[in-house]
């Protein structure tokens, strides 16, 4: 075991305690004892190459390119993505893929480039493939956004699945976003990456790869262009960056490079090339719109691991209700089950859950439960049972469950990938909802089981359905969060058909996003926790996730009166906003931390809910576009070089710069504006971009600005929804989108638009409806004029 992995271990056993301890002893022999039997190891491997072209075959959208060693399809999509597989490989089977592959652009055709090489010309991109299997995607003008050299097979001399490796090259000045979820972001430092969903046990920081998320998904930001690649292979892997450099002139750029490494599985690859805005609209009409979640859960969420129970909740709740602090809904973590087993409550605890859940429903307070997906190995308990007669636990290769160690010990697991089996977890929410629960809280699916040493999770010959293709562990293992989701998602519609699920998951992979959102996972408490916080949220929301948030306050200890402030201030702005701790931390309300801290959470959570009406527009725009919630500062100016380095603010839709304080002991702080005109929400002063300004930052909030011309919907005094509008600078126009909140259901809401600009000295907003404009004089309040 790697140093690395005993740390883990150490501090895995550390949350579980002696006896299961000794139970991950036993369960990791176990796992690696499988392993040995089944997965002959890889033995003499035979390297292959493509070799050179010997012919083509053009088809629709692009076509076929035979190599000497392999064969390369290419297609353009009608949506402009660009999709390639070597070896025959076509997009379908995809976990990814939502309402299979789009259709070919019929105008893109394959013809001869020059040195023996083929090349397919569109109106949004062009793909260049060389004589040996290099494939190079040029904007329309010419320019190179990547060139992915010839790859490389190592194939086992007896037979099995080939390993594979891509080498790429990308622009001297070109930047690296994405991958998942990664502590270290959002602009991703050079380093290896791993493509293997994984609990780091205990809690993470900046320092610690892979997490729960892992995607082989890159935005790659560069003056030519920006672009998104996805490889569409669920197997475990690595992607190696290394920024480029460029020469200062003097002509001898060195280009910045990616190297991905899989241990199985197709190279098959999706391009898509436009600006940020453009790039996610299609990623997402490729991935799946993401689920809007109901307006509530954009409210104010309280959990923690250790309620213990029913009055201890109550307390809290009046907590907050006495203080006059906001909260929307509270999680009851796995304490709350009987004997940690899912889907049961304790009943001596939590006697009266469904009262319980009444009440604080009448107190505007919804219940969230949290779901693991592993299952206590005990006949006699009820999930088990009813798993078992419909054969839903994961077997090893002989045909044996596969054993596990999770929170109530011996554990067997759902094989998501098998739609019957989807179907049957589904249906087990119906108990859920009769105890009062509106939301889920999906944990553990990476999926975890306890092991002293090695991988904390299942043995990587565990036979999976696949869809009935059939597999093993190493091709499921990161797609089981998402079938996860799915089956939970598919069970709560089928079962309450008139609300939209709300549904979080700490693993998952592409097209999570169809299901819900996630969290951060077990963020560790300290500054550079906040910090990586952040970055996981936006290298999530360029992956095409855009809901999520982290544990405010960090997962474990107990945070400084200052540093729980600053995470509740940042958290405040970000799409899931939920505060939680681990089962020994200190305490996460704020009256915990002293009346000063209550008084500014308190200003925070007011904001929060002013905001409400603009965080329902983001979320129902991220549906119908995919932009996320929450951007990289440099979303509407990739070119602008010290935007793209710039990870320390974002922006929360087209109108808000939000500026965290990160740093222990800040009152101000710096903060990099994008061109135009920027006003303090506060003091109302005005700032001209681009350029960096020193801002106040003192403990009682946040730096947030606000784009001249900008529209807000925010909620008035009385409740109702009131247009904020910050002045166009003088000479300029502005505008912004709304969409009303629409209920819980499967309405949608329609889109208004609004402009704003300047009149004889007054600021003008109107609404673009179909008979022209109208002009609106009430609920709007103008700022900055
Ligand atoms: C995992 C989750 C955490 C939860 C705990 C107990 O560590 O990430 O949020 O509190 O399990 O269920």
């Amino acid at each position: 075991m790697d140093g690395h992995g005993l740390v883990r271990s150490v501090k895995t056993v550390g949350m579980v305690g002696p006896g299961q301890g000794l139970r991950a002893v036993r369960s990791a022999w176990r796992r690696r004892r499988l392993d040995a039997a089944a997965l002959a190891s890889r033995g003499a491997e035979r390297a292959r190459v493509p070799g050179a072209v010997t012919s083509v075959e053009p088809g629709p959208g692009g076509g076929v390119v035979r190599f000497a060693r392999s064969e390369l399809r290419v297609s353009v999509t009608g949506g402009g993505a660009v999709f390639w597989g070597w070896d025959g490989a076509g997009p379908e089977p995809s976990y990814a893929l939502v309402g299979g592959c789009p259709e070919p652009d019929p105008r893109a055709l394959l013809e001869p480039d020059k040195d023996g090489g083929w090349r397919v010309v569109s109106e949004r991109v062009t793909v260049v493939i060389s004589r040996h299997g290099a494939v190079e995607v040029r904007t329309p003008g010419g320019v190179v956004l990547r060139r992915d050299l010839p790859p490389r097979w190592w194939e086992p001399v007896g037979g099995g699945t080939a390993r594979w490796s891509q080498r790429t090259e990308v622009a001297a000045d070109a930047r690296f976003f994405g991958l998942g979820g990664r502590a270290c972001g959002p602009r991703l430092p050079d380093g290896t990456y791993r493509l293997w969903n994984t609990d780091p046990g205990g809690s993470f920081g900046p320092g610690d790869d892979p997490l729960s998320i892992t995607m082989p998904v890159q935005l790659v930001v560069a003056d030519g262009g920006t672009h998104l690649v996805f490889h569409d292979n669920p197997w475990d892997g690595t992607v190696t960056l290394r920024e480029g450099e460029e020469g200062a002139g003097s002509g001898h750029d060195r280009a910045g490079g990616c190297e991905l490494r899989m241990e199985g599985g197709p190279l098959r690859c999706w391009v898509v090339v436009g600006t940020p805005a453009r790039v996610l609209q299609a990623w997402t009409a490729l991935t799946g719109a993401p689920a809007v979640p109901p307006s509530w859960a954009l409210g104010a969420q309280h959990a923690r691991w250790g309620f213990g129970d029913e009055r201890e909740v109550r307390r809290v709740v009046a907590g907050y209700r006495e203080r006059g602090l906001a909260l929307d809904a509270l999680h009851l973590d796995i304490d709350h089950y009987d004997a940690h087993q899912v889907f049961t409550v304790d009943g001596e605890r939590f006697a009266e859950l469904p009262k319980l859940a009444d009440e604080l429903g009448q107190d505007g307070v919804r219940l969230v439960s949290i779901v693991d997906p592993a299952v206590k190995c005990e006949p006699g308990n009820a999930v088990y049972d009813s798993g078992s007669a419909v054969d839903a636990f994961v077997r090893d290769a002989r045909g044996r469950l596969v054993r596990g160690v999770v929170w109530a010990g011996e554990s067997v697991f759902p094989d998501f990938t098998s739609p019957e089996v989807r179907v049957w977890w589904g249906g087990l929410y119906a108990e859920r909802l009769e105890q009062g629960f509106a939301g889920f809280w999906h944990d553990m699916n990476e999926p975890v089981s306890f092991a002293a040493f090695g991988d904390a999770s299942l043995p990587r010959s565990a036979r999976h359905a696949l869809e009935g293709r059939g597999g093993d562990h190493r091709e499921a293992h990161n797609v089981y969060g998402l079938c996860m989701a799915r089956a939970g998602y598919e069970g709560l519609r089928a079962l309450r058909p008139d609300e939209r699920p709300f549904l979080f998951s700490r693993a998952g992979w592409v097209g999570m996003q169809r299901y819900g959102g996630t969290w951060s996972g077990d963020v560790a408490t300290g500054w550079p926790g906040l910090r990586a916080s952040l970055s996981l949220v936006l290298g999530l929301g360029l992956c095409g996730v855009p809901y999520s948030g982290p544990d405010v306050g960090g997962f474990d200890g107990s945070p400084s009166p200052e540093l729980y402030l600053r995470w509740f201030q940042l958290g405040a702005y970000l799409p899931l906003f939920r505060t939680h701790a681990a089962l020994r931390a200190g305490r996460r309300e704020p009256w915990e931390f002293g009346p000063e801290v209550v008084e500014h959470a308190r200003v925070a959570l007011d904001e929060r809910r002013r905001l409400h009406p603009y965080l329902v527009t983001l979320s129902h725009l991220a549906q119908r576009t995919g932009a996320p919630y929450v951007r990289p500062v440099w979303w509407f100016a990739p070119e602008d070089r010290a935007l793209r380095d710039c990870g320390d603010a974002f922006l929360l839709g087209d109108a808000l710069l939000v500026a965290p304080v990160l740093e222990h002991g800040a009152d101000r702080r710096a903060v990099r504006l994008p061109r135009g005109r920027w006003y303090d929400t506060v003091t109302g002063q005005a700032y001209e971009g681009p350029g960096q300004v020193l801002l106040d930052a003192p403990l009682s909030r946040i730096p947030v600005l606000a784009r001249a011309g900008s529209v807000v919907p925010v909620r008035g005094g009385g409740g109702e929804l009131e247009l904020e509008v910050w002045a166009p600078a003088r000479g300029r126009t502005g505008g912004g989108l709304v969409v009303r909140e629409g209920g819980d259901g499967w309405e949608r809401p329609g889109i208004e638009r609004y402009t704003t600009r300047w009149e004889r000295g007054r600021v003008v907003v109107e609404r673009e409806d179909e008979g022209g404009p109208v002009r609106i004089e009430g609920a709007v309040r103008v700022r900055g004029a």
